[in-house]
């Protein structure tokens, strides 16, 4: 069969070769890959900067946003031949923490999880894959493409079930929500917060173009200014930049009692304020700052309900473009109208 592979950690050596089929200890249930997302941690794994080949290989087949097509559900699990499914990224690590003892792989405390198409399992940018049942999650068939969507969904279900745990440290009647970025993540972020009864404000660069679009299609208020000069404070603000001088404004900016989360993952960036006026910030306002990644399975569980009960039209407009494998080099390259690429293998 035919994959996208890389060497990690070796800038462009990711190719769209022949590989093996996969292996039966990769789980009992065979599938047919129909599609997969394109985001920003393959394109460091690509760039050479992340990444992890399983034990003992020197390449990595990539891709951790998943829909495929159960061909064959093996002898252990209730799917069909047929179904659509989507892989959880995460795997326990075999120690285990007490967090992976007890099925929250997410919060793994001590680094030794796995992922598939990021470290040391192989991901689904390949024909066909294999997959344990209990990591397969069902797709409502009636989303067809979108299921697509499932994984950048869980990421957002869990940084914002994050946000609420946290708020209940307090009395807490948060009115206005803000989102930085609106790529997936950003969107999905708003999507969700929409449905919630708060003030919802998304900022990006574009200042033109689908992403404004599909923000006011929310009844949100779009900004494509500076996070300082919004004229409220945020009582929740969602991090999906990664960058750090929106970090530090959304810190100076977001209300009293107010909690930041961040998911977007950066790297560098010039120090635009002192760590410690940053901290007294945060302390003389009583903000939390949390960072938010990967999901557990009660997470996708509730994703694929979100999913699956949100608007089909808003959520195809999400994505903006489908390479075919052979040309994921330009699926892997930013074009200024992305939200969403994905690489489709085969019909849903
Ligand atoms: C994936 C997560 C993963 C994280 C860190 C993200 O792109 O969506 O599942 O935990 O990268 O590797």
């Amino acid at each position: 069969m035919k994959a996208i592979t890389v060497e990690p950690k070796k800038p462009g050596s990711a190719q769209y070769e022949d590989f093996p089929e996969p292996e039966e200890n990769e789980g009992s249930v065979l599938v047919e890959a129909v599609a997969v997302g394109v985001c920003g941690t393959d394109v460091e794994i690509v760039e050479g900067k992340y990444g992890w080949a399983p034990p003992g290989k020197t390449r990595l087949v990539l891709g951790h946003e998943s829909l495929g097509r159960v061909i064959d559900p093996g002898p252990r699990s209730s799917l069909k031949p047929g179904d659509l499914v989507v892989g959880i990224v995460r795997r326990p690590d075999p120690v285990p923490c007490p967090n992976c003892a007890v099925g929250e792989w997410d919060m793994c405390t001590n680094g030794q999880y796995t992922e598939r198409g990021i470290k040391e399992i192989h991901g689904f940018m390949s024909e066909r894959w294999r997959i344990e049942p209990e990591f397969a999650i069902k797709v409502d068939s009636s989303l067809g493409i979108l299921g697509v969507l499932l994984e950048p969904m869980t990421v957002i279900t869990k940084a914002l079930e994050q946000i609420l745990l946290i708020g209940q440290r307090a009395y807490w009647e948060p009115k206005t929500a803000l989102v930085t970025g609106a790529g997936p993540i950003g969107l999905l972020a708003a999507l969700r917060l929409s449905v919630r009864n708060l003030q919802l404000h998304v900022l990006d660069r574009a200042e033109t173009g689908l992403k404004p679009e599909l923000v006011r299609a929310l009844g949100a208020t779009y900004h494509a200014g500076r996070v300082l000069d919004l004229d409220f404070s945020p009582d929740v603000i969602v991090e999906c930049m990664g960058v750090g001088s929106v970090i530090a404004d959304s810190v100076q900016k977001v209300g009293a009692g107010g909690i930041i989360c961040l998911t977007g993952v950066g790297a560098g960036g010039v120090a635009s304020r002192a760590v410690a006026d940053v901290a007294a910030a945060a302390v003389l306002k009583n903000n939390v700052i949390v960072g938010s990644v990967n999901a557990n399975k009660r997470h996708w569980y509730r994703a694929g309900q979100n999913l699956a009960n949100s608007d089909r039209e808003w959520l195809s407009r999400l994505i903006t473009r489908r390479e075919k494998p052979e040309n994921f080099h330009q699926a892997l390259e930013r074009q200024p109208d992305d939200v969403k690429t994905i690489i489709q293998f085969s019909e849903v």
